[in-house]
């Protein structure tokens, strides 16, 4: 019997052998990012490196945890692999189309996860920016409240559902 796979052989293979996985000891930035449709989170941590000669900051390791599906873990184990090496400025334009024009095939339907890991890895520049006390492009602080925003959501609906679920077992064991 042919199995139904709704995802591409690049989507799989990043699936089944992320790259990148894993926590940076002391990063220069942190970033974390929520799903408003499904609840799930991810981080990026990031080493940035000066470029002595042209002043240039480049990504010089980054690594992502992901509590997230399929296309999420392939979408994070690919963001980090492209953005390394890249400059600060050129990491911050990378968006989930160029992301997915990689992978291939995603269902509609899952379009929504690949927005985490561009959403943390811009989170995780932010951080760099502003622990070094550097100016913060416009466009990326307007995405920092907007996924700051989302995070809260997620942890107050998280918050009511332990609530509601600790009433039902109360309920139950009556
Ligand atoms: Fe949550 Fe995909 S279902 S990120």
């Amino acid at each position: 019997m042919k199995s139904y796979n709704p995802y591409s052989k690049e989507v799989m293979k990043h699936f089944f052998n992320p790259k990148n996985v894993g926590r940076l000891k002391l990063p220069h930035g942190t970033g974390e990012a929520g799903n408003l449709l499904c609840g799930d989170i991810m981080r990026i941590y990031i080493k940035v490196k000066r470029d002595k000669k042209t002043g240039g900051r480049r990504i010089a390791d980054i690594k992502f945890e992901c509590m997230g599906c399929v296309v999420a873990i392939a979408n994070s184990s690919m963001i980090t692999s492209m953005a390394m090496g890249k400059t600060l400025e050129e990491a911050i334009k990378i968006t989930k189309d160029d992301v997915l024009k990689k992978l291939g095939k995603v269902p509609p339907i899952k379009i929504h996860c690949s927005i985490l890991a561009v959403d943390a890895l811009r989170e995780a520049i932010y951080d760099y920016y502003s622990r070094n006390k550097l100016p913060i492009p416009s466009e990326l602080q307007k995405e920092h409240k907007r996924i700051q925003k989302a995070i809260k959501t997620i942890e107050e609906r998280h918050k009511e559902y332990t609530e509601l679920e600790k009433k039902i077992l109360k309920q139950k064991s009556k």
